[in-house]
């Protein structure tokens, strides 16, 4: 598994806080190969030394692992180099296979290359093909590409875009990171439903009401007005990260499964998701933008307020969804899905609400009664916890919800980039998002796309620090939001 790691975007924001921690973190718990050489790519010029420096400041800044030593810190920083390269000069990609070739030589290394692209999505291709042009793609060994989302705007850039990467890449080759997926609790849903036959045993529509994927953040849009008011939670959030767990949460695999598995329970998800239809957007879609409101007690401002926003702007922070599997597995189950910035709380959780095995709802027996849940938490805390219902010993004939739950003990989780430079360089695709996945998602979002060009879905203000826009309520009909239910 000795390689090459290239890094282009090496001095910018996400290197800094994620990719070389994450790297860093491998490093120290012996995930690295024993012999790697790491090539850092950017505009401006920087000696070597000076880039060490950079990595190094980056790890004390942002690594859940510090140094034991400085012999090993000394040790890891010494596989760095950089090179200026700018992504349209030919001539720096031959400069940059010199640099490769000289270490790999200087390390015994085979070519083994992994390319990772941390830069705009308006460079992918032009970098995949000057990697093939240059020669340095024609390995005696593997070559891999990273790259980072956003994957097109919309389903005909999306496919414009694969079609160009695939004149360099074949689609083995290419690791399209949803950094979601990387998520220890979401690499876990598998054995969750799989290893446990109690739960094993009512993963059906026979006992399952319905499935509620929440991401809410209290972040609004920070300093990203540029990339964000274009973009919205509808293409930042729902069509990659949200569907992407809708996949894992609804796929179906065999009992001895591998990544080809997977992919396709991902992709037979997809398939049965079934398309919305022009008259039931605006049904089955509620889109918001965030007003100025109170956060932890302190007011801040509305979106059209931020700086860097548009004058005017339309452009969605939430998105609430209701959205059906036509499979024999989720016949009959609505699955929800909500997303959106300055929300009351930083959570992100699958609820999963059981049905009333007698037909008949408890709450209506006994208001006190609740559904059994089992609630999934993904982030920033990760658990598990199932909602039962007991005797209230004080009431006659009354019932109190009880919780079994469990959380990680674990302080020192391995981060989603850790999970994912890891499964890349040792060649495992099973958690990142394929070709198939990405286009069937822009396909069932592009009616939205559409909509929304149009003027045709209405755009729902919700004060900054609440739970979204009563109408994101109102689409659940007779059922609720879980554990948040502040109508
Ligand atoms: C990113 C989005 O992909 O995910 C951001 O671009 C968002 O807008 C972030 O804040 C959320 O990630 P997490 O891991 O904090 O839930």
């Amino acid at each position: 598994m000795n390689m090459t790691f290239v890094l282009f975007g090496a001095t910018g924001d996400l290197a800094k806080r994620k990719i070389f921690p994450a790297l860093f973190n491998l490093f120290t718990d012996n995930k690295m190969p024993e012999s790697f050489s790491i090539i850092g790519l950017g505009r401006r010029e920087m000696a070597h030394d000076v880039f060490q420096k950079q990595v190094e400041q980056s790890i004390e800044t942002f690594s859940r692992r510090k140094a034991a030593d400085r012999a090993a810190l000394d040790k890891f920083l010494g596989a760095f180099r950089y090179s200026a390269l700018d992504v349209n000069r030919p001539e720096d990609y031959t400069k940059l296979l010199e640099l490769v070739e000289q270490r790999e030589k200087e390390l015994n290394l085979p070519q083994n290359r992994m390319f990772y692209l941390s830069v705009g999505p308006e460079f992918f291709d032009v970098i995949a093909s000057n990697i093939k042009a240059s020669g340095l793609g024609s390995t005696s060994g593997w070559k891999r590409l990273i790259i980072e989302k956003p994957f097109g705007r919309d389903l005909a850039s999306a496919r414009e875009l694969n079609e160009k990467l695939s004149k360099s890449f074949t689609e083995e080759e290419i690791y399209r990171i949803d950094h979601y997926l990387g998520k220890p609790m979401v690499q876990n849903l598998e054995v969750l439903e799989n290893a446990n036959p109690v739960l094993h045993a009512l993963w059906t529509n026979r006992y399952i009401s319905n499935v509620q994927i929440t991401a809410s953040e209290t972040v609004g849009v920070e300093e990203r007005a540029g990339y964000y008011d274009t973009s919205g939670a509808l293409r930042d959030m729902f069509q990659n990260h949200m569907l992407q767990l809708l996949m894992m949460i609804a796929m179906q695999l065999p009992k001895e499964s591998n990544p080809e598995d997977v992919r396709n329970k991902k992709r037979m998800v997809m398939e049965s998701l079934r398309p919305l239809q022009q008259d039931d957007i605006s049904s089955q879609i509620v889109l918001g933008q965030y007003g100025a409101g109170e956060m932890n007690g302190k007011p801040v401002p509305g979106y059209q307020d931020e700086p860097g926003v548009a004058p005017g702007t339309q452009n969605n922070t939430f998105i609430a969804a209701k959205l059906w599997i036509d499979s024999e597995f989720w016949r009959g189950v609505p699955f929800y899905i909500r997303t959106g910035k300055r929300m009351a709380e930083k959570s992100t959780r699958i609820v999963i609400e059981f049905k009333d095995p007698l037909d008949q709802p408890l709450r209506k027996v006994d208001e006190t009664a609740v559904p059994n849940l089992l609630v999934i938490e993904i982030g920033p805390k990760e658990g598990i916890t199932l909602q039962l219902n007991s005797k209230d010993p004080k009431h006659e004939g009354k019932f109190e919800p009880v919780y079994v739950n469990c959380f990680s003990s674990l302080e020192d989780m391995p981060e989603a980039y850790e999970n994912l430079i890891h499964d890349a360089m040792r060649g495992d695709g099973t958690f990142f998002a394929h070709w198939n996945e990405v286009e069937l998602s822009w396909q069932w979002v592009q009616p939205i796309l559409d909509a929304v060009e149009k003027g045709e879905l209405p755009l729902h203000t919700y004060p900054a620090g609440s739970y979204g826009p009563k109408a994101a309520f109102d689409l659940l009909g007779d059922h609720v939001w879980w554990l948040d239910n502040d109508t």
